[in-house]
């Protein structure tokens, strides 16, 4: 069984490092090639184009920025899409719009009706990328879930099967809604001490003695108050999955004033800070109300 996997940045990366750590046979192909190198060099064998990945992969797993870099990879020059053959099983583990998967799955399925696939976003950041303890949900062709449970065992901790599609879509844009609220409520906080004059330290510690304590505070506040905005989820994605959230607020006429009000935040400091990690927002606020 040979898998294949496009995408190798900072979740994906990691993510099929562990499946060459626990002897899978692996191809790969990331746009930029030099990120493969560490793979290559464990083993893996790099194709130059989705296309040929597909062709020699049984399974295929996607672990992309979005439904843009999904739909070049798929049906760009050389996609994958051109080398899918008959019988095998697509995974899309990148965080996109409810929709587009849905319509991924009826392309998949025009272009290889015996081929099966299977959105399944995951819960966890770099670190348990690197860890293999990641959630994953997933949703479609169940067989194909059962059949993979195997591989996403050695990338994640928990894999949860939620039934059709995009059922894990929804649960993942959920997750992501709740935790930007949180991330905004932290930024907001912490903006409003500097302003006072508390000592950060000390609010730091009180807010992660009370009630809503949380890892995430825990990790985001210490780092904003080291000032390290590395990447670990990227500000951009969290903009991305808040404006999912707001769009399938209106669908579903789900009242979300706070998800609304935390994605115009993000967008205000878009260009500035895209490419930093997600705390940034602190930065954001400070750099348009000050
Ligand atoms: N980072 C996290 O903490 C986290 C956690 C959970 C879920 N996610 C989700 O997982 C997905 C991947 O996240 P990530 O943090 O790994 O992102 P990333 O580091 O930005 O990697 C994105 C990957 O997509 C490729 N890509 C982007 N645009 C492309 C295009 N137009 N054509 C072809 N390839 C393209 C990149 O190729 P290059 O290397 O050539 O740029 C890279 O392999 C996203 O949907 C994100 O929302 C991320």
């Amino acid at each position: 069984m040979k898998i294949g996997f496009i995408g190798l940045g900072i979740m994906g990366g990691p993510m099929a490092l562990n499946l060459l750590k626990n002897g899978v046979p692996l191809n790969v192909y990331n746009r930029t090639k030099e990120k493969a190198g560490e793979h290559i060099k464990k083993g893996a064998i790099f194709l130059d184009t989705p296309k040929e990945l597909a062709k020699e992969s049984n399974i295929i797993i996607l672990m992309l920025s979005n439904s843009n870099a999904l739909s070049n990879i798929l049906e760009g020059n050389f996609g994958l899409l051109e080398g899918l053959k008959s019988e095998k099983i697509i995974i899309n583990m990148s965080t996109i719009e409810p929709d587009f998967s849905v319509a991924l799955y009826k392309k998949i399925k025009l272009k290889s009706p015996s081929s099966s696939f299977l959105e399944a976003p995951v819960i966890g950041s770099k670190i348990p990328a690197k860890e293999g303890s990641l959630i994953i949900l997933a949703s479609g062709d169940k067989t194909a879930f059962e059949f993979s449970l195997r591989y996403f065992n050695m990338m994640g901790k928990r894999a949860l099967y939620l039934g059709d599609i995009p059922k894990a879509s929804y649960l993942k844009i959920i997750n992501n809604q709740i935790m930007g609220i949180t991330m905004g409520a932290l930024a907001e906080g912490l903006n409003l001490s500097k302003k006072i004059g508390l000592d950060e330290n000390v609010v730091y510690d009180i807010v992660n003695s009370g009630a809503f304590a949380n890892p995430m505070f825990q990790l985001k506040g210490k780092n904003i108050i080291e000032n390290n905005y590395e990447a670990n989820f990227p500000y951009k994605h969290m903009q991305k999955d808040l404006d999912f959230a707001v769009k399938l607020s209106g669908e579903f006429k789900a009242f979300s004033p706070l998800t609304s009000a935390i994605n115009n935040s993000y967008i205000l400091g878009y260009d500035k800070f895209k490419d930093e990690d997600m705390c940034a927002i602190y930065k954001s606020l400070t750099f348009n109300l000050s």
